[in-house]
């Protein structure tokens, strides 16, 4: 039987979650639910952002829903982000995130794109320090093993979408030591899985360029940590922004789904969040943790059959439930 750990975490969280769930269930109605906590709130109520029951209950479950978390605008002593712990803890080390274009919200019809970012190091590891009072220094890590891993996922996604090319993308011109670790470390992986004919590579500036003057050209880009979150959230433009940007935190035999929005605190408790991020996060989770492929594609394909039938217009002026509801009749 199938288990899914919900961590609806804050904001519209608690609005988008329950709607993904409900829509999973439909396809699989033997699944397992449980909730669990973290965030924001969480902190408030209990002192940390992700309770040990949170982490014990996701390791035992393996699959994950997470909703969005609020962020302190200023430093708060002994708050640490929940996804961030999340992801370190449980070692979610690569991050992916599909790019596609949708009927009605994007304005070209040819993107098909996957960014894997690597999920555990780089800028991200949070080392920073005052080397003086006018000098802020930030560490920027990158290990041949995660390099490596995230090269491996990326041969795994590759055979699966059949990919016909594999960009790696870095700035190992200007930092040599670390983007040409990853690089070469991706390069090997990939050459020794069979893939190096469809290896490809680009400096960072150039692919943010490309991303907007040709996006059809890519098929997976395979980055480091800050360069991916910076690189998906250009690229999902293209897919009609940020309430249809799905992600997956993905690990070994330990996923959590995660819409790439955030808490949008501008319209919490309206009813007015778009569940849709969040409900192409539960189809990653389908087709990448649980291999559950044909259920993957029946929502994706029932999420186009909505927005073929609804104009942007109409979707801009439902209501979570309704944009549940037509989704579920078309499923
Ligand atoms: P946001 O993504 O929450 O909102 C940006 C804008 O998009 C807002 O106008 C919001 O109303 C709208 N929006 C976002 N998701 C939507 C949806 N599903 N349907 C309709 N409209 C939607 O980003 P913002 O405002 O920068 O951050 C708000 C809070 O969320 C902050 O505390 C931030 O730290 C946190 N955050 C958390 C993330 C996470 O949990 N992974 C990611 C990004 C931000
Ligand atoms: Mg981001």
């Amino acid at each position: 039987m199938k288990r899914l750990c919900v961590i609806p975490g804050d904001g519209i969280g608690h609005e988008v979650v329950p709607s993904a769930v409900r829509v999973l269930e439909r396809l699989m109605p033997s699944l397992q639910v449980t909730e669990a906590e973290a965030g924001w709130e969480c902190f408030q109520r209990h002192g940390c952002s992700v309770p040990d029951t949170t982490l014990k209950l996701m390791r035992e479950y393996g699959a994950g829903l997470f909703g969005a978390v609020s962020s302190p605008a200023h430093r708060v002593e002994g708050y640490r982000s929940a996804i961030l712990t999340l992801r370190q803890d449980l070692k979610l080390s690569v991050s992916l995130r599909p790019v596609r274009s949708w009927p009605g919200l994007s304005t070209r019809m040819d993107v098909n794109l996957l960014i894997l970012r690597e999920n555990s190091e780089g800028l991200y590891v949070g080392h920073e320090h005052m080397a003086s009072a006018d000098m802020a220094i930030a560490e920027r890590h990158i290990s041949r093993q995660a390099s490596e891993h995230v090269a491996q996922r990326a041969a795994e996604v590759a055979r699966l979408r059949d990919s016909q090319r594999i960009t790696l993308v870095h700035k190992a011109n200007v930092l040599p030591l670390t983007c040409g670790l990853f690089r070469d470390s991706c390069r090997n992986v990939l050459a020794a899985e069979g893939l190096a004919g469809l290896v490809d590579e680009r400096l960072v500036d150039v692919a943010a360029l490309q991303l907007i003057e040709r996006p059809q050209d890519f098929d997976l880009l395979v980055t480091t940590n800050l360069f991916g979150d910076i690189l998906s959230d250009l690229a999902c433009y293209w897919s009609g922004g940020l309430g249809l940007a799905p992600s997956l935190n993905w690990g070994r035999g330990i996923s959590i789904a995660e819409p790439v929005h955030g808490s949008a605190p501008d319209i919490a408790g309206s009813g007015k969040a778009n569940p849709l991020a969040a409900i192409l996060s539960a189809a990653l989770l389908l087709r990448y943790h649980w291999h559950a492929g044909l259920l993957a594609d029946q929502l994706e394909r029932a999420v186009e059959l909505l927005l073929t039938e609804l104009s942007v217009a109409e979707l801009g002026d439902q209501t979570t439930d309704i944009i549940e509801r037509e989704l579920l009749k078309r499923l």
